[in-house]
């Protein structure tokens, strides 16, 4: 292969029939949601807030799950497969040796700038089979809540957002992105819930939280007939859906005929990262491959390397069963940062088990964000795109790592997740590098 080869390509008809469930391959069964010692029990709520194709997902023990033609065609219309890219001159400008390789997967090529539309075009397909007429949900980044607009437009559903107050009030384009697909936008916690308007009574400017902003969908969706809540991060079937991310690289690292030795990515629930590595720790966990992973975060959340590994609701309010994972808290106070998208209090059961079980290591990066968007833009004037500001954290990693190797000495193989794009989160850039805004 010459090496000025920067592209590996899967044609469209290889795109993943199946997705990779990890469950089964786990050193020990995944523990299972409990309900808190008082008020009612969340786990028979389930059914009430998860789609049922979803919650068969959820619990399944099967390795390999059938992605339905309707989802395919649809992952068709959205541009997959994407394609993995070797960053030849980042390696120039980053000085490396020809034994320390770059690759990233463009989950930003999506329609909407993020690797959330591969869950959000299974769940609204899984909704419409299902006979719901709307779908509800949350957003952080606000990549969620326009993946499942998006979605949701195309499968003919309406839809409504509760967007943390944080990113919603400086990135009015992404509002506009979601009203243009048809959906109803708003920011929290807002007056159309209990819990919202409860919280705006202490505080109007509440900024809100990933955690709030699911108490509130998971209410309403409740409250509405035709409706179901849809959740972006966190659960199996969510990471379960991202794997065609990892199947498809693991495809494309047999065309550039590479083996990668670390995969990194910017980590706040945990669905990128999980979509992209889990078929790759499957695959360890089989003994078929060696190869270490590393989550990228943020001290604003990082529950992966300070959050204890525990029993906890996933929202602010409580309303879910409680799930093991590392988490801070569920209702933890989270400083404010431009890459909103992570600032979640827990990881996903899924990226937990495979932390507790030392398959996964974990880094977080300073609140000011200075260092990681510094690095991303060493990536935006080589590759010459720019990434989301979550997805900058995965860059950094794989840049920081780079550059440790090449002091040590060491051969590498990296492969990182470009989560999203930033096109429409200017602002969060600006500011950190006092760009003019
Ligand atoms: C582009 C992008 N990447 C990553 C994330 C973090 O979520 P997760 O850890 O579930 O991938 C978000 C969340 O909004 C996002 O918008």
């Amino acid at each position: 292969m010459p090496d000025t080869n920067n592209q590996f390509n899967l044609p469209v008809d290889e795109l993943p029939r199946k997705w990779y469930n990890i469950a089964p391959d786990l050193p020990e069964p995944l523990p299972p949601p409990k309900d808190p010692p008082e008020g009612p029990s969340r786990v028979d709520m389930l059914p009430k807030f998860i789609l049922k194709n979803c919650l068969g997902q959820e619990m399944s023990t099967d390795r390999w799950i059938d992605i339905p033609t309707g989802i395919r065609e649809l992952f068709i219309q959205a541009g997959r497969p994407r394609p993995l890219m070797r960053a030849l001159r980042l390696e120039k400008a980053l000085k490396l040796p020809k034994t320390i390789r770059l690759y990233y997967k463009r989950e930003d090529l999506s329609p909407t700038g993020s690797h959330k539309v591969n869950t959000a075009l299974a769940q609204t397909y899984y909704a419409v089979k299902e006979g719901y007429s709307e779908v509800v949900t949350e957003t952080g980044a606000g990549q969620w809540g326009s993946a499942l607009s998006y979605a949701a437009a195309l499968n003919d559903l309406k839809c409504r957002v509760f967007w943390t107050r944080a990113a919603y009030r400086w990135k009015p384009g992404r509002r506009t992105l979601m009203q243009l697909f048809g959906s109803d936008v708003f920011a929290s916690p807002s007056k159309e819930t209990k819990f919202g308007r409860e919280l705006l009574k202490q505080n109007p400017q509440h900024v809100g939280s990933l955690g709030i902003a699911i108490s509130e969908g998971i209410e309403d969706a409740l409250n509405r007939d035709g409706s179901i809540y849809c959740l972006g991060s966190v659960l199996n079937h969510v990471l379960t859906h991202q794997t065609i991310i990892g199947l498809e690289t693991i495809e494309q690292f047999k065309l550039a005929d590479d083996e990668p030795t670390l995969l990194t990515g910017c980590f706040g629930g945990g669905s990128n990262l999980g979509g992209f590595v889990i078929p790759f720790a499957g695959e360890v966990l089989r003994k078929k491959r060696e190869c270490s992973f590393l989550a990228s975060q943020s001290e604003a959340a990082p529950n992966l390397v300070r959050g204890k590994y525990m029993y906890d609701h996933g929202d602010h309010a409580g309303l879910t069963p409680l799930l093991k994972m590392y988490s801070m808290g569920h209702d933890a106070e989270l400083p404010e940062i431009w890459a909103e998208g992570i600032r979640y209090s827990s990881a996903a059961p899924l990226m937990s088990a495979l932390r507790h079980h030392g398959l996964l290591d974990a880094v977080a990066y300073p609140v000011d964000e200075v260092h990681v968007f510094t690095q991303t833009r060493r990536f935006v004037q080589t590759e010459g795109f720019i990434p989301a500001p979550e997805s900058s954290y995965g860059v950094c990693a794989a840049i920081d790592k780079a550059l440790e190797f090449k002091q040590k000495g060491e051969e590498a193989v990296i492969g990182f997740n470009v989560s999203g794009h930033g096109f429409l989160d200017m602002q969060g850039f600006a500011k950190p590098l006092n760009l003019e805004w």
